[in-house]
């Protein structure tokens, strides 16, 4: 599953929240982190841990691939010899090239999903679901479009038929599902509107919208329509401070409506 949304919607909480719904279903679940924020390991009391797997509750592991490590992976299994890698790639004239390629990150960052999505253990697959917490970078999608970007450009070869295996499984709803993140608030359901268009055909693949931060509704607008005036004529400071928080608070409680309207209409 890809956990996408601009940054600071909650992508990374939605996608902790989703691996411990799996997990007590039974499936062994692995979420990555693709941001190298390394958030995840800190909100189950855990240390970052960088590329190493982090076990968060039995049951859901934790890594995070950032491109640079996810480079260095593919270059040493490639040619199996560290040293080189890090004379031809982590030189300073060569890094520009690196960092140039379209698509060629998120391409990295895909090849080692695919590693533990073909993981096994004792006969069985590893993990039952991975969760991939997508970077924030045009909502996710640059992501999802990158195997396809960097397959139009090598065209043939052993590159080409790697990234082809990583575009079959990310279009194929059957194996990868995608989630789109947002809030309550105009231009972020905008944007995830946006983001629907967008994907095209991808859409077929779309699990789950999740309206992150919504608030309970503490009442309903048409009894304080009702009782404001009659609140407002009090003339008390504290009052009318209350008044005005609550007015905020149904002012929100509209947007939050709103939002949900809009969402629901697609
Ligand atoms: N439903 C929620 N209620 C309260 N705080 C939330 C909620 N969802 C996210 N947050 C907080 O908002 C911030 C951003 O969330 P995060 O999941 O890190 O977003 P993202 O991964 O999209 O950048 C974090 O501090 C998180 O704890
Ligand atoms: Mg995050």
């Amino acid at each position: 599953m890809v956990v996408t949304g601009k940054g600071g919607v909650g992508k990374t909480t939605v996608s902790a929240a989703l691996a411990l719904g799996f997990a007590a279903r039974g499936e062994r679940v692995m979420v990555l982190e693709t941001s190298g924020a390394q958030v995840l390991p800190g909100l189950f009391g855990h240390p970052p841990s960088g590329y190493d797997v982090t076990v968060l509750v039995p049951q859901v592991s934790t890594l995070s691939i950032t491109p640079r490590a996810a480079l260095e992976d593919y270059v040493v299994q490639q040619i199996k010899f560290r040293r080189l890698y890090k004379m031809v790639f982590e030189n300073r004239i060569m890094e520009p090239f690196i960092d140039a390629v379209p698509g060629l990150h998120d391409a990295l960052q895909l090849g080692k999903v695919m590693d533990l999505e073909r993981e096994q253990h004792d006969g069985h697959p590893t993990w039952d679901r991975i969760i991939v917490d997508a970077p924030a970078t045009g909502h996710g999608l640059t992501m999802l479009g990158a195997a396809q970007a960097m397959m139009d450009m090598t065209r043939a070869g052993p590159m080409y038929d790697g990234l082809k295996q990583v575009h079959d499984v990310l279009a194929d709803p059957a194996r990868t599902g995608l989630v789109l993140v947002s809030i309550p608030e105009e231009m972020p359901v905008s944007e995830t509107l946006d983001l629907w268009d967008r994907l095209g055909d991808a859409q077929a693949q779309v699990r789950m919208c999740v309206l992150n931060q919504m608030q309970p509704e503490v009442l309903p607008p048409s009894v304080w329509e009702a009782a404001a005036p009659v609140v407002r004529s009090i003339s008390s400071a504290p009052i009318a401070e209350a008044t005005d928080l609550l007015s905020q608070q149904i002012r929100h409680h509209t947007r939050q409506r709103a939002a949900l309207a809009r969402l629901d209409a697609h």
